[in-house]
């Protein structure tokens, strides 16, 4: 199923390696706040230096506009990594050009550099040929372990699989592995969960489930315009109105899989200390709006779990943030960690609220992709896998 060359069938002995790694963590007062993203790609880079390679990582941060921005730097990254793995971790304030090239010239079998932000270069996003093969000139091998950016086709990504040999790493491989596999060949029962505020960032992935999954449960904002467009009112509840008519054709397509909330939590306000009650589903009264699914729905969909060979899950139930709105994000969450099921999760929040709810050695796979874990549901090549070679 995954056909493309890993880092275990090429020689890296004495090899100067470009790892992309996805890198894009939350940075606070100019600290690592989350190292989720950096200790999955430790295997990719222990390997390869055990096996005798130098490790050139790249990665972009954050979405800078144009050019060079403080806030994106990768340097506090690098002093984490270089902490984390308890050797030095060289720093390099530019990942191409003559400080790059010099950079990567002077590296040791055995030792690490990170290059600085990929996207301080416009370029990059542009899939720029000219800086693809400037990044390829730093090495003799591509490895490309950064699964959270495999669905963008820019030119660390993408354009330098061009330019050099290319390879996956071991996050990259199984990331691809449990995703792919899910979608195409789950263990029966398959059971989809879905939230999050926005129908219309799932679309496509409801129209490829539909066709693979056995039940998709439905939570969050996105239940809203599903049941604006089965003619309930909505208060002040968020509802995407330029898609209702999409929403019908899914319900309409979808109508023995797809299953919505029976129960919801409503509100006063958007706010964690607003006013709130459960009502069974149907028109919401003005001034008031949807903040979470209601206890019948958490029972209802626990048992639909409980009884799954496969569980995917993304997007939160409600508003998590404000723990009165919590418990349906958690009560999913602790029936997926219980279910047995194969369980996968994706996405950052639902991801959040796994962790913090304490059950994630519990779940089968946690992904580190959101946009990227979403395209595979979805069905849809990854052209940062595309371009690696194949076995
Ligand atoms: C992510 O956080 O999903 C990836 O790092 C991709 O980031 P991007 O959406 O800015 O391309």
């Amino acid at each position: 199923m995954f056909n493309k060359k890993s880092v275990t069938d090429v020689d890296v002995h004495g090899k100067r390696v470009l790892v992309r790694v996805d890198f894009n963590v939350p940075i606070s007062d100019g600290n690592v706040s989350d190292d989720t993203r950096i200790r999955a790609a430790l295997p990719t880079i222990e390997y390869l230096l055990q096996h005798g390679a130098s490790v050139i990582l790249a990665s972009h941060l954050g979405r800078p506009k144009a050019g060079p921005e403080a806030k994106f730097s990768l340097r506090p990254v690098a002093a984490y990594l270089s902490k984390l793995m308890g050797m030095p971790v060289e720093f390099c304030e530019d990942c191409i050009g003559p400080k790059a090239e010099a950079a990567a010239k002077a590296l040791e079998p055995g030792e690490v550099l990170l290059l600085e932000n990929t996207r301080f270069h416009p370029e990059e996003e542009k899939n720029n040929p000219e800086m693809a093969r400037q990044l390829a000139a730093l090495a003799d091998l591509f490895v490309n372990d950064a699964f959270g950016s495999a669905h963008r086709a820019h030119a660390s990504t993408e354009g330098v699989a061009h330019y050099l040999p290319a390879v996956a790493g071991f996050l990259l491989e199984k990331e691809i592995r449990y995703l792919g596999q899910a979608v195409a060949d789950p263990k029966r029962p398959f059971v989809a969960i879905l939230g999050g505020a926005k129908i219309s960032d799932k679309i496509g992935v409801i129209r490829n489930l539909l066709t693979k999954a056995d039940q998709i449960l439905i939570g969050g904002g996105m239940a809203n315009t599903f049941f604006k467009a089965e003619g309930y009112a909505m208060g002040d509840s968020l509802v995407e109105a330029e898609v209702l008519d999409t929403a019908r054709e899914l319900l309409e397509t979808g109508k023995t899989k797809i299953r919505l909330p029976k129960d919801v939590v409503i509100a006063d306000g958007f706010k964690a200390d607003a006013a709130s009650k459960v009502i069974p589903t149907g028109p919401v009264p003005d001034g008031w709006r949807i903040l979470d699914i209601g206890p019948e729905t958490v029972a209802a969909y626990a048992g639909v779990v409980s009884a799954a060979g496969t569980v995917v899950w993304n997007g939160p139930m409600g508003v998590f943030e404000f723990p009165p709105f919590a418990k349906g994000t958690y009560g999913v969450a602790k029936a997926v960690a219980d279910s047995g099921a194969t369980s996968i999760i994706g996405g950052g929040e639902s991801v959040a609220a796994i962790q913090q709810s304490g059950l994630a050695d519990k779940i089968t796979h946690i992904s580190t992709g959101g946009g990227a874990s979403l395209e595979m549901l979805e069905g849809l090549t990854l052209p940062g896998v595309a371009a690696l070679q194949d076995k």
